[in-house]
């Protein structure tokens, strides 16, 4: 599968299988992560494996009962270990994490994983389940497994509406 493929592919998966994932299949996955650009090359984030099935219990609640997180035999959740204001103002924590779960969510769809990116959870249960100190930041929480169902692809903005040359 290509890059191309997997971008044009990959969707919102919420519905799962019960069956395990793989170790080697969840490590390529965060290893996708590892490998993913950030501002200096300041990789201050960590990638969460979660297979525990009381901790998994526990992200269910946090992500406010969201059925993908009930139904996944694993999640992944990323943080942020530090952060800093970059010239352009933005955060380098958001930024940075984000990117690195956007690799490990296409190079999942490339080994025929589900994934769901939920921003939709609250922060201090996850924190409390997950053991996560309180100078961490919680960017995001995927469930991964084998998907259960086929969605239809979400519909996208225009192309000539999103792209603008030379001036906004
Ligand atoms: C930052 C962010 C937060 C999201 N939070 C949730 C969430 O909490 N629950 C959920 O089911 N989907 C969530 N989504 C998935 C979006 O709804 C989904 O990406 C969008 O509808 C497009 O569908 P697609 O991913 O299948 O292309 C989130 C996506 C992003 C990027």
């Amino acid at each position: 599968m290509t890059v191309k493929e997997a971008i044009e592919t990959r969707r919102s998966v919420r519905s799962y299988s019960s069956k395990p994932v793989e170790e080697a299949l969840l490590r390529e996955v965060l290893e996708a992560g590892r490998l993913a650009p950030s501002a200096s090359n300041q990789q201050k984030w960590k990638f969460i494996l979660v297979r525990d099935p009381e901790k998994l219990a526990a992200l269910y609640e946090a992500s406010e009962r969201q059925q993908s997180v009930k139904e996944a035999p694993a999640a992944i959740v990323a943080v942020a270990t530090a952060s800093y204001d970059m010239s352009c103002g933005e955060r380098t924590a958001p930024v940075d994490t984000s990117i690195a779960f956007s690799f490990m969510l296409l190079r999942a769809q490339e080994l025929g994983l589900g994934t769901c990116w939920l921003g939709h959870f609250f922060p201090e249960q996850v924190r409390a389940a997950l053991a996560i100190p309180e100078d961490v930041e919680i960017v995001a929480v995927t469930p991964i497994g084998y998907p259960a169902e086929t969605p239809e692809a979400r519909p996208r903005l225009p192309f000539d509406e999103v792209v603008s040359y030379e001036k906004y």
